[in-house]
């Protein structure tokens, strides 16, 4: 099963990669309801397997504010407040956010200096807000429309997997 999630890295088209993504997903969900458990396995799958990521990971909504939660990269800022940064942009939007230039968004939090560029997706469950999914690169522009709507429907599969 190893071997499968080395398939997805980096390999072909953009599509491609995302449809390799959502099978091994598939996979790594199956029989497994725990929502610790698929979003490590989820942050995991990411940051392995798609190319030029220093982070990948999830904030969990705790009141009023983001909590780290699983993730793949250097240590990362804790707690993020409901519309601050990218993240907490995406949480009170409860939409994708993507910034192709992490220093033209205003209020961008760094975490990591390193990165240059963002996608956020937030973890709907229904109506309700769990938290948000984040990916930085160190490349600038890094994100395209394919890859928000990739990691949209593969946190939409995550999202149904889980147990809130
Ligand atoms: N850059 C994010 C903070 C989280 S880290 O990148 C892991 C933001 O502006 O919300």
């Amino acid at each position: 099963m190893v071997q499968q999630y080395a398939a997805a890295a980096g390999a072909g088209t953009s599509a491609e990669r995302y449809a390799d993504l959502h099978r091994a997903l598939a996979g790594l969900l199956a029989g497994e309801r725990d929502l610790i458990a698929n979003t490590a396995n989820f942050a995991a799958l990411v940051y392995t397997t798609l190319p030029e990521l220093n982070w990948a990971g999830c904030y969990f909504l705790r009141g009023n504010e983001l909590v780290l939660g699983p993730f793949q990269g250097r240590p990362a800022c804790v707690r993020i407040a409901m519309g601050r940064g990218v993240c907490g942009t995406a949480a009170a939007r409860r939409a994708s956010v993507l910034v192709p230039d992490v220093h033209a968004f205003d209020g961008h939090i760094v975490c990591d200096p390193l990165s240059r560029s963002e996608l956020v997706v937030p973890l709907l469950k229904g109506d309700t807000l769990i938290g948000v999914f984040d990916m930085d690169s160190p490349l600038p522009g890094r994100f395209e429309a394919a890859d928000q709507a990739g990691i949209e429907s593969a946190v939409a599969l995550l999202m149904s997997a889980c147990r809130s």
